[in-house]
């Protein structure tokens, strides 16, 4: 099945078109990746140095999702302020998630929160999230409340479509693999335990440095993936708007818990744009655990 048809029989309007939108604007950004990677002198709101991938995804996004008429607003990592529009729905982007990782060609992501309200707002006001995979396969995969699917990018007569991969995908419930970001000297003492504790359980190691590609093997193999808290950075790396919430709305969706280490993600109500949190991903049993640990810390 084709994406359009999908979203035809199965999204709402808006969400249809903004989806839509971001399909056909990744194929632009897969096909940039390699002419798009130097360091600007710019910095975004986190005081990170952008790339030139960065700021050229963010723009393209950008310029689709507020043309489908249905984005209240589309704000992003990369930008001080929303860019406003008219429409429903106000959109939170991590335009390219993982770009230190484009110079090594591991995975690269793009992450999409669609939110019924005004940003900042809690991960429970989300209607939909997406995730988009550039790897060996360019893959969409996203949730409107009802399952998890998945489009692949297929080259066809000299273009290219979105053909159905899967539906209803569900984390497997025996857990096989755990990333965890950051430098393990860097972690709080009871997330290195952890760490440890998986190993001896005869978890795989699996980290990439890209949320998105780290948090698909998770969706696909069962487990774990952690930007933890830091002991210099109590309150981690990754954003709650962009990157924390979408992801943990999918993975809510296909069976599994997410938490900051106290509770679950999707209830922190940001105060601003750009807050971070510790993030604990995938299986619910796992992350349940963690959060005990840290509990009793
Ligand atoms: P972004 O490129 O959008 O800033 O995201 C990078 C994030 C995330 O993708 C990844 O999990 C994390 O940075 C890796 O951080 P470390 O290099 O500190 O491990
Ligand atoms: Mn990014
Ligand atoms: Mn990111």
């Amino acid at each position: 099945m084709r994406l359009d048809e999908f979203l035809r029989l199965n999204a709402p309007e808006d969400l249809a078109a903004l989806t839509t939108a971001v399909a056909r604007s990744s194929v632009d950004v897969w096909g940039s990746i390699p002419f798009k990677a130097g360091l600007l002198n710019e910095t975004n709101p986190s005081g990170e140095t952008q790339k030139a991938i960065d700021v050229y995804s963010n723009d393209l996004f950008v310029e689709a999702l507020t043309a489908t008429g249905h984005a209240a607003e589309v704000a992003s990592e990369e930008m001080e302020e929303p860019a406003e529009s008219k429409g429903r729905i106000s959109v939170a982007m991590d335009p390219l998630d993982g770009s230190s990782n484009v110079e090594t060609n591991n995975p690269l992501g793009s992450i999409f929160g669609f939110y019924s309200q005004r940003l900042p707002a809690s991960g429970r006001r989300l209607v939909g999230a997406l995730y988009v995979t550039y790897g060996a396969m360019l893959t969409l995969t996203f949730s409107f409340g009802k399952g998890v699917h998945r489009f692949v990018a297929l080259r066809e007569g000299g273009g290219i479509s979105f053909q159905l991969k899967g539906v209803e995908l569900k984390l497997p419930e025996k857990p096989e693999v755990y990333g965890f970001g950051g430098a393990r000297k860097e972690w709080v003492p009871e997330v290195a335990h952890f760490w440890d504790s998986l190993d001896d359980r005869g978890l795989r190691n699996r980290y990439c440095g890209t949320f998105v590609g780290d948090y698909n093997q998770v969706l696909a193999r069962g487990g774990i993936f952690s930007y933890p808290a830091l002991v210099k950075r109590p309150k981690g790396k990754l954003r709650v708007l962009y990157e924390c919430a979408p992801v943990a709305y999918i993975n809510e969706q296909a069976g599994g818990y997410a938490s900051d280490g106290k509770g679950d993600v999707l209830d922190i109500e940001p105060g601003g744009l750009a807050d971070t949190s510790p993030l604990y991903i995938g299986n619910s049993a796992l992350v349940h655990e963690i959060e005990e640990r840290i509990s009793r810390s």
